[in-house]
Parts: structure tokens; sequence; C-alpha cells
């Protein structure tokens, strides 16, 4: 066997769904983390962890724990070691940097509580946390925001929450059955003041009826995270996960939901009845951009004829904008610039501006102090599912209905995370 074979082998090793270790021993968890696990009702500390430990994960572990005067953070896990030590090494930073004296209370990291493997969700859920965070690659979250709903977690969810229809179906059963927990979306400007009080002026009959929408996601390339000879084609993917329509669902579901989300809240959270896209990859064409589009153009209809034009783009050296624009007989507004214009003048937003990334956690850990519910599963679903469908529409180049996606059978990616030689789809072709 070559070195690159050995290596692999061992890589095949710890990516084993079942053979999440602890970065510190490499001992398997199972032992481990009963051992490290808590002992409820001692005290009215809130726990939680992180699952996923990229820019977004550490983000949202660092709001949690300014949510709430006692708040920890007592886990966390990833696929990838380096990616745990990396995260666990910058939290240590910030929390200092944030909370000065209280670090210490707010951040308890031991090493056998830093969770290796696909599936070390499991070990995290398992170790007495009271929420988690899913901050993972979205093809993951439908499996890791079951357990964690059915072992009693609030959960604060990233988005998109599923790449294929079977997963949107799965989140809404878990999120109908969340009887008892909090979900609180990753869909971040349902929680900023200035967008709150756009829609509320809107809502209240400041434009009118609405018309027609227009939801831009344009915007430069994103990070590559680059090849080693040591990774399978598995783990190579999951590196570089927001360029396998598998992992990430495309641009729609990845990126875009922020903007379409928008417009399904324009629409009072009533989703489209049905769409037509066109777009395909021009800069991003060799084998390193994987299976995904740099574009898409998308429009949306809903039965009492309100369409919505939906632009996203992830090319650099052209023109950008991040906004939803809305047009309504009496007036129109451009929901992120908080401005509404009509016969009566302009309206602009002039209240505070706190991070709609903290407030999110606020509303969540208000929410279990005081025993209110907060379940955003029906809009993070159906935002989902208004991606997935301008995604296959695109893909397809056919018109899909909402109810014909919702049949959608299909299951992206592969059979068994064992698949180390897992070679994703082709890239689709409109038409064929
Ligand atoms: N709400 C927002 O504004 C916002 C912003 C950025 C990202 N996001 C979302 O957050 C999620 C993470 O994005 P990111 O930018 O942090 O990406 P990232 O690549 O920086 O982080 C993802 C991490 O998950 C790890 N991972 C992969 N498979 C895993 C598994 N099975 N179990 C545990 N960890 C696993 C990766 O190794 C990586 O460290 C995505 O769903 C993304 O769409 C939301």
């Amino acid at each position: 066997m070559s070195k690159q074979d050995s290596s692999r082998s061992d890589r095949r090793q710890f990516l084993r769904s079942s053979a999440a270790v602890a970065v510190a021993s490499g001992s398997m968890i199972g032992s481990t983390a009963l051992a490290a696990g808590f002992h409820h009702s001692v005290d009215d500390k809130l726990r939680v962890g992180l699952i996923g430990c990229g820019g977004r994960g550490t983000g949202a572990a660092i709001d949690a724990c300014g949510a709430d005067s006692n708040v920890a953070l007592v886990a966390i896990a990833d696929a990838f070691p380096d990616r745990v030590k990396t995260c666990a090494r910058q939290l240590s930073r910030a929390f200092e940097e944030k909370f000065g004296t209280a670090a210490k209370e707010k951040l308890d990291l031991p090493e056998e509580r830093q969770f290796v493997g696909l599936d070390s969700y499991r070990w995290v859920i398992d170790c007495g946390v009271d929420v988690v965070i899913l901050a993972q690659p979205p093809y993951f979250r439908p499996a890791s925001l079951k357990a964690a709903v059915e072992a009693g977690k609030h959960v604060f969810c990233e988005k998109p929450i599923a790449v294929d229809v079977p997963g949107v179906l799965s989140v809404i059963d878990t999120c109908q059955n969340a009887k008892d927990v909090n979900i609180v979306s990753g869909l971040c400007w349902r929680y900023d003041l200035g967008v709150r009080a756009t829609m509320d002026k809107i809502k209240e009959g400041a434009i009118g009826p609405i018309v027609n929408i227009q939801a831009n996601y344009l915007t430069g390339e994103l990070w590559h995270r680059g090849n080693d000879p040591a990774w399978t084609p598995l783990e190579y993917q999951i590196r570089n996960w927001v360029y396998y329509n598998w992992l990430s669902g495309d641009i729609p579901a990845e990126q875009h939901i922020h903007t379409l989300d928008k417009a399904l809240w324009l629409m009072d959270d009533v989703p489209p009845a049905r769409c037509y896209s066109t777009g395909g990859r021009q800069k991003r064409t060799g084998e390193k951009w994987g299976n995904v589009y740099d574009h898409f153009a998308t429009c949306f209809e809903w039965d009492n004829g309100v369409r919505c034009f939906s632009y996203c783009r992830q090319q650099k050296g052209c023109f950008n904008e991040n906004e939803a624009h809305a047009w309504g007989y009496q007036g129109n507004a451009k929901i992120l610039a908080h401005r509404i214009e009509n016969s009566h003048g302009v309206w602009r937003y002039d209240g505070p501006k706190p991070s709609m990334y903290q407030v999110e956690h606020e509303h969540l850990f208000r929410a279990i102090r005081s025993g209110e519910k907060i379940n955003n599963g029906d809009y993070m679903c159906k935002s989902t599912l208004m991606a997935l469908m301008a995604r296959n529409a695109c893909y397809t180049g056919k018109m899909i209905t909402w109810v014909e996606m919702l049949q959608d059978k299909t299951v992206l990616g592969p059979k068994s995370l064992d698949e180390h030689d897992y070679q994703p789809d082709p890239v689709p072709i409109p038409g064929e």
C-alpha cells in the first residue's frame, strides 16, 4: 500500500459514521461522552453544544453565550479534527475578548467534549446539553435536527434546513412534533429590527397590496479549501461543501434563501404556486467547482398574480446587490435599506440596530427561560422548499409547481457515508 493509500485508509476509519472520536484521546467516544455528561437541575445554567465548527457556528456559539447571563458552551463537534482544534482556539480568544473574567464560566470545553466525526452530533446531543446549534453543511441538518428534538433539546438551526424534498419533509415532521422545545431559525433577517419594522409598515398597508417583488442576491466568489492527497473523494467534497448540490443545495438554498425568505414573508408566508428558471455556470466551470451553478434567474408566481423575479450570482467583478424590492399599488419598498416610498413621501427606519445574530439568540434564550415556545419551522421549511423549487426548475428547464415539488422523491448524496469514493452527480443540463 502506498503512503497515500494508507493515509486515505486511516481517514476512512475516522470518518466512518459510527467512529466519532474525542480530539484529545482518539478514543471511542461512547464511554467518554457518558462520563462527561452533566446532571441536570443542579443549577439554572443553560448548556450549549455546537455542531459544525466553521465561521457561522463559531459566531453563533459566541452570540448564544452573550444572550443570557448564565449560558456556557460545553461541547463542540465537527467532521474534522483540525476544524475542531481551530474553533476551540478561536473561541478561547473570542470569549476572553468579549466576556473578560466571565469567559472561564462561559467556555467549558475540555477535550473530552470536543467531538469529531460525521455523526458527532450524536455525542453532543447525548452529553447533557440543553441547547444545540446546528451549523454543519445543510445535507446533515434533517437527521441532526430530528435527533436533537427527540432528545428534548432546544435548537438554533442554520439555514437551509435540507438539500432535497425528502429532507424538507423530515424537518416539517420534526418541527410539528417539537412541542416542548424551541426551534429558532438562522434566517436571521426575520430578527433584524429594521427589517421587521419595514415589514410591519408594509403589512399595515404602507405600499398597498403587493404587485411584484424582486429578490436579488448578487455577490462575489466564495472560499475554496483546496485539496490534500490524503483526503478521500468524500472528504474533499465535504471540505468544499458549497460546491456540491447534495451538500449545500446550490446557491438558491445555501445563500439566496435569505432573500427568497423575505419574498415569502412579504407574501404572508404563502408559498408560490409555481416557478421557472434559467441559469448555469459561466466562470466556475472546472471540476474543482463541483456540480453547482454560478447564477440563477427565477420567476416565481403566486395564484393571485403576484410575481417575484429573483436573481442570484456568485461571480467576481460584477454588479452586486443583496436586496428585496417590493412594489405595491400605492408605493414601493427596499426591505434591507429599511425604506418605503409612497404618496406621503419617504419613510426610513431610524430605530436601534443591534446585531440580528445577537437578537435571534436573545429571543431563543428568553423563550427557554420564560417557557414561551418559538417554532420557526413553518417559514424555514417553506423558504428552503422555495429555493429547491427554483434550483430544480433551473436544472430541468421545466416549470415546476409547488404541488409537484412536494412529491419529488429524489434523495441527493451517497447511499451511505461510508462511500468514500462517492462521485457527485454530473452538472445538470437544462432540458436533458
Ligand atoms: N445565517 C447566516 O447568515 C449564515 C451565514 C453563513 C453561513 N450560514 C449557514 O451556516 C452553515 C455553516 O456555514 P459556514 O459558513 O459556517 O461553513 P463552514 O464550512 O465554515 O463550516 C461548516 C463546518 O461544518 C463541518 N462539518 C461538515 N460535515 C459535518 C458533520 N457531518 N458534522 C459536523 N460538522 C460537519 C465542516 O468541517 C465545517 O467546519 C451553512 O448551512 C450555511 O448556509 C448561515
